[in-house]
């Protein structure tokens, strides 16, 4: 595989560094970068913003088409827009994080934005994190990752992070886990490790030895 077409695939749970990682990826290799968690929080944060019940899955199917979503992919600097407003703040808040699951449960909303994110794709030269990458959008890439680490790990990254309102350390992990059983327990495209995925646990391994494991996984892929 060349690097200007590869795909790299990262998926897995909430805090495992797959954000961080993938992007430190892409900026070293020259790709770009795709964060489909994103995208479904704009998504999420567009259905809340126009008054959809988040929780009723006739309305929030019937609506999925509607936002215009745009994704920009360099590492240095990901945006996202929903009908041309920045959205980049907004969903990172309480209201989006909540009600995020419930609407990327919604198979209109995954067909959807999986068309974007293979749109996106296109010739490939990307690293895209999220859950189903490996699985469904891109299960022909060439490296597929799956990073994961304990759940009392991911919910100390979190909090360091600074992005969740619950500063309670239990109060995150409780938060994770119950995020993480939604994700991991629906129906369409549930969280999973992909057929051929290298999995990685993060939990003693610190931001650098992650990338430089990666990058060894992706380039014995290079031709
Ligand atoms: O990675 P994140 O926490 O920003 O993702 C937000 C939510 O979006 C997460 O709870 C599950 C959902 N998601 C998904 O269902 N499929 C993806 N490919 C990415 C995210």
């Amino acid at each position: 595989t060349p690097l200007a077409t590869i795909v790299v695939a990262v998926d897995g749970p909430s805090g495992s560094g797959k954000s961080s990682v993938s992007r430190d990826v892409a900026r070293t290799l020259g790709l770009r970068y795709l964060d489909t968690g994103a995208m479904y929080r704009a998504m999420t944060w567009w259905m809340l913003h126009n008054g959809i019940d988040v929780h009723d899955t006739d309305a929030v199917a019937a609506a999925a088409d509607k936002p215009e979503l745009v994704s920009g992919t360099d590492p240095d600097g990901p945006t996202i827009h929903a009908d041309g407003v920045d959205v980049a703040g907004p969903i990172r808040g309480p209201e989006v994080t909540g009600a995020v699951s419930a609407v990327s449960a919604v198979p209109e909303v995954r067909a959807r934005l999986v068309a974007l994110q293979r749109a996106v794709i296109g010739d490939g030269g990307i690293v895209v994190e999220g859950r189903d990458i490996g699985t469904a959008v891109a299960p022909d890439a060439p490296v597929k990752l799956y990073l994961t680490a304990s759940e009392a790990a991911r919910a100390a990254r979190r909090n360091a992070e600074g992005t969740d309102p619950a500063r309670d350390l239990a109060a995150t992990q409780a938060d994770l886990a119950r995020r993480d059983a939604l994700d991991s327990g629906r129906a369409t495209s549930p969280l999973s490790m992909a057929e051929g995925a290298a999995l990685v646990d993060t939990t003693a391994m610190n931001r650098e030895q992650v990338v430089a494991h990666v990058l060894g996984l992706v380039r014995d892929r290079l031709s």
